[in-house]
Order: C-alpha cells, then sequence, then structure tokens
C-alpha cells in the first residue's frame, strides 16, 4: 500500500497592510470578549458591534460567525472569538490559527488571512498562528479516497497593521518550521501499522533527513545483536518486522557552537523515543476493544523525529542525538513470554512477569546506548503506561526525573513550547515495586497502582548518571474527541518541549 500525503504546506506570508486591503478567499477577524476590538474597516466594525450588542457574538473562545466581505478585496469573513485580550498567549493564537485554518478548510477555502489586532501581534502571537495554520493543513483522512470532508490550505497570511516587519516575518518562518515538525511526527504517527513497520520507520528517517546537517545510522537487527541488545531483541522476536535503533545526530556548525561557548566538553543532549510500531501486549495480549489505536504506541519516536526536523531547519546550540527503538510486540511462537529472563546491554538481568510492559524494555537498551555515545542529558519520550492516562486524563503529560532541577528544565520547556507537562513522584519508597526475586529486576510491577511511577523507577535503572527526564504520554499523544483546534487522531504533544529544549542556550544542570 502506498503511503499518503498528511498535509502540504501552507504557503506563509506577513503582510502589513489595511485589512479591507488583503486578497484572500476568507479573512478571518478574532473578536476577543474584553479588550481592544483593533481598527476595522467601517462597515464591519459597525457589524461586529451590532452582533456584540444583540449578544450574537461574545467573543468566546473559537465562536464562530460567518459574513459576506463587503467592501473588503476577500469576498468573506470569520468572526472568530477569541477570548479576552489580556490572555491572548502564545498558547492561544496557535489554537486560534488552527481553528481559523481548520474552518476555512471546511467550507472549501484554500486562501486564508488571519488579521492578527491587538495583543495577537506580539512576535510571539504571530508565530504561534503561524505555527497554527500550519498545524491546520494536517489531513488525518489521508486513505480516504472519496467524500473527503476538509479541503487543502494553500495559503495563510497574517496579516498587521503595523509593528517591526522583519522580525515579525522572522517569526512567520519559525512558526511554520515548528508547525512543520509536528506535523511530521504526526504524518507517521497516523501511518496504519502494516504500512509502517520498524524497517519502513527507518527509511522515512533516512529520507526525512537526506541532505541535512542532521546525519541518520540504522542499525539492523544483526547491528543490534552485536551491541547486546537483549532487551530490545526480546520485544522484537515475536514479530516478522525485524527491529530497527534509529539514531539521529544533530551538531551546529562551529560558528554557533562558539556561540555558546560549548565546545567538545559542553553538553550532550539526548532524545530519546518509544517506536512500537504496533503493541498487542505480545503473549500477555491486549483486549480486542480498541486494540486498532496501539498504532500510536510510536508516538515517542515520532516526536523525536519531528525535534530533528526542526534542528535541520532553524538550527541549535548543542549537539543533540537522537535514539529511536523500533519494534513490533506481537504473539507468536517466537515470542517473548512471560518468566523469561532477559539481559539488557547494560548488563541488568530483567525477569518478564508481563509482554505488554515492553516500551520501557526498548528504551532501557536506547538510554543505555545513548549513555555510551556520550549523552549527558537524557530525555524519554513515550506512550507508556495506561496508568498515566488514568492519573493525570488526557490534558497533561506525565513528567519524571532526576535530578530535580533537570526534571523542572524539561517542564519548563514544556511551559515555553504549549506542552503541559505534570510531574509525578518517584522517590525511593517506591523502588520495591520493581524487585525480582530471580533477577535485577521484574519489568512490570505486581499491582496496577501506581503504574507509571513503577514504570519510570525501571527506567531510571539504564540512565546511569546522566541526568535523566521521562515523559508519559499515553493519554496526550491521541485526541479521540475533535476540538476546533485538534482534530481527531495524533497531536503531536512532546515535539514542542523537544525543541525548546534543543534550541535553548541554557546553561541546564
Ligand atoms: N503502549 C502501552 C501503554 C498505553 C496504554 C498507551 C493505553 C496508550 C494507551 C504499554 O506498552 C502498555 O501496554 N503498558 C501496560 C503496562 C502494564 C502491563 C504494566 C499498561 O499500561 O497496561
Ligand atoms: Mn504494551
Ligand atoms: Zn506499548
Amino acid at each position: 500500500m502506498p503511503s499518503r500525503a498528511f498535509y502540504t504546506l501552507p504557503s506563509l506570508r506577513l503582510v502589513v497592510a489595511p485589512p479591507a486591503s488583503v486578497e484572500a478567499d476568507v479573512l478571518v477577524v478574532p473578536v476577543f470578549s474584553e479588550g481592544t476590538s483593533a481598527a476595522l474597516p467601517d462597515g464591519l466594525a459597525s457589524t461586529v458591534a451590532t452582533l456584540r450588542e444583540s449578544r450574537d457574538l461574545k467573543g468566546e473562545p473559537f465562536e464562530m460567525h460567518w459574513l459576506g466581505g463587503d467592501g473588503l478585496a476577500s469576498p468573506r469573513v470569520l468572526l472568530l472569538g477569541a477570548g479576552a485580550e489580556s490572555a491572548a498567549s502564545a498558547d492561544v493564537a496557535r489554537r486560534l490559527g488552527t481553528a481559523a485554518g481548520l474552518a476555512a478548510r471546511g467550507r472549501g477555502q484554500s486562501h486564508v488571512a488571519v488579521l492578527a489586532m491587538g495583543a495577537l501581534q506580539g512576535e510571539a502571537q504571530v508565530r504561534a498562528l503561524a505555527e497554527g495554520l500550519t498545524l491546520a493543513a494536517f489531513h488525518v483522512d489521508a486513505y480516504k479516497t472519496k467524500d473527503r470532508k476538509l479541503g487543502d490550505l494553500e495559503s495563510a497570511a497574517i496579516v498587521v497593521s503595523e509593528g517591526p516587519a522583519s522580525t515579525l516575518a522572522d517569526a512567520v518562518v519559525l512558526g511554520g518550521v515548528l508547525g512543520e515538525a509536528t506535523n511530521v511526527a504526526r504524518a507517521v504517527a497516523h501511518e496504519p501499522p502494516n504500512v509502517l513497520t520498524p524497517a519502513v520507520l527507518a527509511d522515512r528517517a533516512v529520507e526525512l533527513f537526506a541532505g541535512t546537517s542532521v546525519s541518520v545510522e540504522v542499525l539492523d537487527e544483526p547491528a543490534i545483536r552485536d551491541r547486546n541488545m537483549g532487551l530490545l531483541l526480546g520485544v522484537a522476536q515475536g514479530s516478522a518486522n525485524a527491529p530497527r535503533l534509529i539514531v539521529l545526530t544533530y551538531e551546529p556548525d562551529s560558528s554557533r557552537q562558539s556561540a555558546v561557548g560549548s565546545g567538545q566538553a559542553g553538553p550532550v543532549l539526548a532524545l530519546v523515543g518509544k517506536a512500537v510500531t504496533f503493541d498487542t501486549g505480545g503473549i500477555s495480549i491486549k483486549p480486542a476493544e480498541n486494540m486498532d489505536r496501539m498504532k500510536y504506541d510510536m508516538c515517542g519516536g515520532a516526536a523525536v523525529l519531528g525535534a530533528f526536523h526542526a534542528l535541520a531547519k532553524a538550527g541549535g546550540p548543542r549537539k543533540v542525538i537522537g535514539i529511536i527503538p523500533a519494534v513490533e510486540n506481537m504473539p507468536s511462537g517466537t515470542a517473548f513470554r512471560p518468566g523469561d529472563v532477559l539481559t539488557g546491554a547494560s548488563g541488568l538481568t530483567v525477569e518478564i512477569t508481563n509482554t505488554d510492559a515492553e516500551g520501557r524494555l526498548i528504551l532501557g537498551d536506547a538510554l543505555w546506548y545513548a549513555t555510551q555515545l556520550g549523552a549527558t542529558h537524557l530525555v524519554d519520550i513515550a506512550t507508556l503506561t495506561g496508568a498515566c492516562a488514568v492519573a493525570l486524563g488526557r490534558v497533561a503529560s506525565g513528567l519524571f526525573g532526576t535530578p530535580d532541577a533537570w526534571r523542572d528544565v524539561v517542564r519548563d520547556a514544556g511551559t515555553r513550547g504549549g506542552d503541559f507537562l505534570w510531574s509525578l513522584p518517584m522517590t525511593d519508597e517506591y523502588k520495591d515495586l520493581m524487585k525480582s526475586d530471580i533477577a535485577d529486576m521484574v519489568n512490570a510491577a505486581g499491582t496496577r497502582y501506581g503504574g507509571a511511577i513503577s514504570a519510570a523507577i525501571f527506567l531510571k535503572a539504564f540512565a546511569g548518571d546522566a541526568a535523566w527526564a521521562h515523559l508519559d504520554i499515553a493519554g496526550t499523544a491521541w485526541a479521540d474527541e475533535p476540538k476546533p483546534y485538534q482534530p481527531k487522531g495524533p497531536t503531536g504533544v512532546a515535539v514542542r518541549t523537544l525543541i525548546e529544549l534543543a534550541r535553548s542556550a541554557g546553561s541546564w544542570v
């Protein structure tokens, strides 16, 4: 089956001009619930005032009201509720951008212009509008051959009335890169598991970074065996689709490197993403209901690909390594079983108590490998536990890490990027959960209680002396309920956190 195009990139531009003169299929005008109404053409200003008076338009977030474009160069206007102007952060702007783009596509309008008024004219907001509009170009129905609901988004203009045009134009370009990085992650996450096997994921990585400053090395099964990665191989052995270990490396050019004074001795960040292209649970098989969802068990690896896409396009100040262990977890005559004891590349032995706790096994070998490649700071990203989704719902991702200062650096990167990360405890008192009578550790605790925490305890054993943080995105990587700014499907969660970390010039811990 051929792979499909999940998005086209809209051509983005900054326009400094009066709104009435902007040519597009639809001019999107944000309407705040409280705050200034920026200069609108007379007719439009009085229509908005009338709608507000009659309470037909309150400016509540994502409220939509369509009008004809009388007297404007654009034939249609979408009044888009934007909430209080004082709350118009970059996060709000991103969502408004996506909502605007999706609404336009819903009406078959492929050229959209968004009026960045009031607080939305800030540099961070303009960047986020561009990002949101790029996110809106994503197709969740790329495999439909007919009856596709949304058209393509071909172009998006961000219209400002004033301001530092060159700074804002740069912000639009960066926003486009960030949005595309997230779409890269969403596109691989959305591929069905028969198409996206571990080998195909590795091929995608090679294609994605050909000719860029990111180098890609793919370890195939014999190469993985050479490195004694018994945990990764144990999970992989039940599948006809052989595993891969994808290793990405980004190194800044020397001018950037000296700019932050980080030579070879500086911190080396490793981003490690779980990529189980399909998780049946193995011999400890999952129930049939919703098992199809387990194609998204590679969203951690997808997020790493997205982050490196941004590094390739926009650069960063330090060396970053990406490691994506890619496997399929299947039950078969060759599958690993509960009761098996596996030996990982680090030498630690693991008693398998549940073959469905496979993510931590492949990450164990991958985290250890990252330390061998010289990483000083690790972040792993994984759809790791149902327990994390139970604990935090579909809103926050679980955050763990040590030392606390590094975990907080990651949390703050999430806040800047617009990912909500909530830290969960991991004190020594929890350690007993992973004790084994016959090996160094079990892979699954004997209790469901604290399931996200026991998984994190397991991972920490493979991080050596490096600073380590872990993001559990099981509850946040896939949207089951559509929102005006997020269609059902892969969310691209954590991509922006990883980009913020990889591109920030902070000294860390
Ligand atoms: N991929 C799953 C976790 C998951 C569950 C992600 C639901 C997204 C939605 C993971 O491999 C898994 O199966 N974890 C088990 C661990 C248990 C056996 C200790 C779980 O969460 O039940
Ligand atoms: Mn599993
Ligand atoms: Zn899994």
